[in-house]
């Protein structure tokens, strides 16, 4: 090997070490004080919603004939990121946003995870919220600046799927769900939250 051969060699592991450093190991100027164990990262996830339901896909709600809902989000530009209702067989999704009920079909994503038993739909009022400590709720998205949480309501013979603010005063307007294309609020639902703490 000549003298060019291994300056060369070096330069091309030391590249590769610096890469290693800036992108895996990375640089955080302010480290989390939490989240200290593997096994409390959620192992959920948002998929691409191309019109089919996945398998890994998270139930809901039902539909008017009974069939299982889905929990979608869509990103729609005037409104933010809300969480919506897949259909299957659908390739829009259904949603509330400010005091409209609104349709998407595009931006949209669907919750899946592999660990169908790690998500529980606890039963709450609105004004109880702050008593469910404990517990990792799923974020759904963002509007007006605030997360949105994902929970569900037995409604006129079915089950739908609506978002709720956590902290008041936008706690106060309760789960927010889409029926017959216009917005209902009601106080009494069940939220959605993530076991991550199982093992
Ligand atoms: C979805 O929203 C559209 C438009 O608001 C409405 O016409 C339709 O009935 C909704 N679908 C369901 C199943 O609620």
């Amino acid at each position: 090997m000549n003298t060019h051969a291994i300056i060369t060699g070096t330069i091309a592991q030391l590249l590769v070490v610096a890469i290693y450093i800036t992108t895996v190991s990375g640089y955080c100027s302010s480290p989390s004080p939490c989240a200290s164990y593997p096994n409390q990262v959620p192992e959920y996830y948002w998929r691409d919603y191309v019109g089919i339901i996945p398998e890994d896909a998270v139930e809901g709600g039902t539909d008017e004939s009974g069939a299982p809902t889905y929990v979608g989000q869509t990103y729609i530009r005037e409104y933010g990121l809300l969480p919506a209702i897949v259909f299957r067989g659908c390739r829009t999704v259904n949603t509330t946003a400010q005091d409209k009920a609104v349709t998407s079909d595009t931006n949209i994503k669907i919750l899946c995870g592999k660990y169908k038993t790690r998500f529980q739909w606890v039963p709450t009022r609105d004004e109880d919220l702050h008593l469910l400590t404990g517990r990792h709720f799923i974020v759904g998205g963002s509007e007006v600046g605030q997360a949105l949480y994902i929970g569900r309501v037995n409604y006129d013979n079915r089950v739908i799927i609506g978002k709720f603010f956590m902290n008041p005063p936008l706690s106060k307007f309760g789960l927010a769900i889409p029926y017959q294309g216009k917005p209902v609020n009601v106080h009494s639902f069940e939220v959605l939250t993530y076991n991550v703490y199982y093992n």
